[in-house]
């Protein structure tokens, strides 16, 4: 988090469209109230929740502070503090489409801004189903809700579009109305402390920039393994599958992360344009290709730690002989000057047997001969979640009268290094909006170029819906011919830490 003392706004109105959902509950209101108790928001702010259900004010508040006790960080809150917090907090039934909903709340924030004489900040979450975007943004700006382009900004959900069309399409529709630098688009895998301390780690430290190349990489393991199945979330899930709804956004920032250039200055523009260029530079899939470059699997019954668990398929709102991938592998190519020529693997799933996001830069063989032993590349693990760390692995003498080999690791575990428990990623990506730093974002340029990047995999996917689908049990890492395409270049997958392992 980059909280610069000076830049802290003073005065604060946050909106929160669909505030009935799922990700206000778990995400948003925890992060807020983290903000809140930590002393990061402004001295004056406002929360107003708005959706289309009609509820109690006070009920709904109980639900709030239910989630804040399930998901903060933080655990239960302090009943003084969230009383504190929850009087900053209004219910605003409405509906989006009309034209009261606006009126009302901003007659709300003018009374606030009026109250405090101050024009305040304004920030509009859409935490709503995609297809409210267009119509909440045409409300705020028809009602003139977002007239100043330094003090207000709407922050805007995945999913972005479903394709590059309809991403371009919900592109222009947003600039009409709102300046570029009022449009947040978020990927709350950059808000994540682990991925932002990548930026850290290889532009502070001098020593890994020079390995940092096909010179010295071999090549490149992201994977992104989820052991929670898609549970509640079938109807969206099965119209958008592990591609559109991982790769297209989480697993290609990674990429863009471990393969951007050092951008000239750590400020948002430069740092989005190094990441576009890499997102520019991948090498685009021909048809043929996708089905020898990209794996997909979806998931049938079985069972994670003793617990059984239904194969997709026969998950709620899923349609019975689905075809859509909960998994997804891929080899993907950039084609520049740091990195041609060294394979970057993809991997994501639901339904595997644990939690586990971990990078793996695996350097080249040494070319030195001298030990009988055989030799295992360095390699560098950074793990994002659930375990915050970083090692690098390296060959050491084995203490003794022979000269033997055994690889051993260095270690720096964030849970050593620091102490207190580290902000989730919409507390970072929250206070950032409202500091209007719009770093951890996506501009409209960097989605297009992601979408370009999975367009050929969809348009093949969509030709032959059910050519090559893999299936895997639940509790394994995914299906076996996943393993195919690390051919020749790596003998396996990076082993995640793991309570089985074992494929379909
Ligand atoms: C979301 C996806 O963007 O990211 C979910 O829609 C996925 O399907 C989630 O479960 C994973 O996020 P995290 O932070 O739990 O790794």
């Amino acid at each position: 988090m980059k909280t610069n003392p000076l830049k802290k706004v003073p005065c604060a109105n946050i909106t929160i469209f669909g505030a009935k959902g799922d990700l206000t509950n778990r995400k948003l209101i925890p992060a807020l109230y983290n903000l809140f108790i930590e002393n990061h928001l402004p001295p004056a702010f406002a929360i107003y929740c708005v959706d289309a259900i009609q509820i109690d004010e006070a009920q709904f508040k109980d639900e709030l502070l239910a989630g804040v006790n399930s998901f903060s960080r933080n655990g239960a809150a302090n009943p003084v503090q969230w009383k504190d917090f929850a009087a900053r907090l209004v219910y605003l039934q409405g509906d989006f489409l009309k034209e009261e909903t606006y009126l009302g709340l901003k007659a709300k924030m003018e009374s606030f801004d009026k109250e405090h004489s101050i024009r305040a900040t304004r920030m509009y979450y859409f935490a709503t189903a995609p297809r409210f975007i267009e119509v909440i943004a045409d409300g705020l700006s028809k009602y003139k809700l977002a007239t100043k382009q330094l003090l207000d900004r709407i922050v805007v959900e995945k999913p972005f579009g479903t394709d590059l069309e309809t991403a371009r399409k919900l592109n222009r529709y947003l600039t009409k109305r709102f300046a570029e630098k009022q449009i947040y688009r978020i990927d709350h895998y950059l808000g994540k402390e682990t991925v932002q301390n990548i930026l850290a780690f290889r532009f502070a430290n001098y020593v890994f920039e020079p390995l940092w190349n096909r010179k010295f990489i071999d090549h490149i393991q992201i994977s992104l393994a989820e052991e929670v199945g898609v549970g509640k979330r079938g109807g969206y899930y099965d119209s958008a599958g592990a591609l559109r709804d991982m790769i297209q956004n989480h697993l290609l920032q990674l990429v863009c992360v471990i393969g951007m250039e050092c951008p000239k200055e750590y400020e948002a523009e430069h740092i989005r344009d190094a990441k576009t260029r890499v997102m520019k530079s991948v090498k685009l899939y021909s048809p043929e290709q996708v089905f020898k470059d990209v794996v997909r699997g979806q998931y049938t019954e079985g069972d994670i730690n003793g617990v059984e668990r239904p194969g997709y398929r026969e998950e709620p709102q899923v349609a019975s002989g689905s075809d859509t991938e909960t998994y997804v592998a891929a080899k993907m190519f950039i084609d520049n000057e740091r990195w041609r020529g060294v394979p970057f693997f993809l991997r994501t799933g639901k339904s595997l047997p644990r939690q586990s996001s971990v990078i793996v830069i695996q350097f080249k063989d040494s070319p030195h001969r001298i030990f009988k032993d055989d030799i295992v590349p360095n390699r560098l693990i950074i793990s994002i979640q659930p375990e915050l760390e970083i090692s690098l692995l390296f060959e050491s003498k084995i203490p003794g009268l022979e000269m033997k080999l055994f690889p051993v690791e260095m270690d720096f575990m964030y849970q050593d290094a620091y102490t207190g428990n580290v902000p989730e990623a919409y507390e970072a990506l929250l206070l950032d909006v409202l500091e209007g730093d719009a770093t951890l974002f996506m501009r409209a340029d960097q989605v297009e170029a992601a979408w370009k990047v999975v367009m050929p995999v969809l348009d093949a996917w969509k030709k032959y819906p059910s050519k090559k689908l893999h299936f895997y049990k639940s509790g394994t890492w995914g299906p076996v011919a996943a393993d195919a395409l690390l051919k020749p270049f790596a003998k396996e997958w990076f082993r995640l830490p793991e309570r089985n392992n074992h494929h379909e």
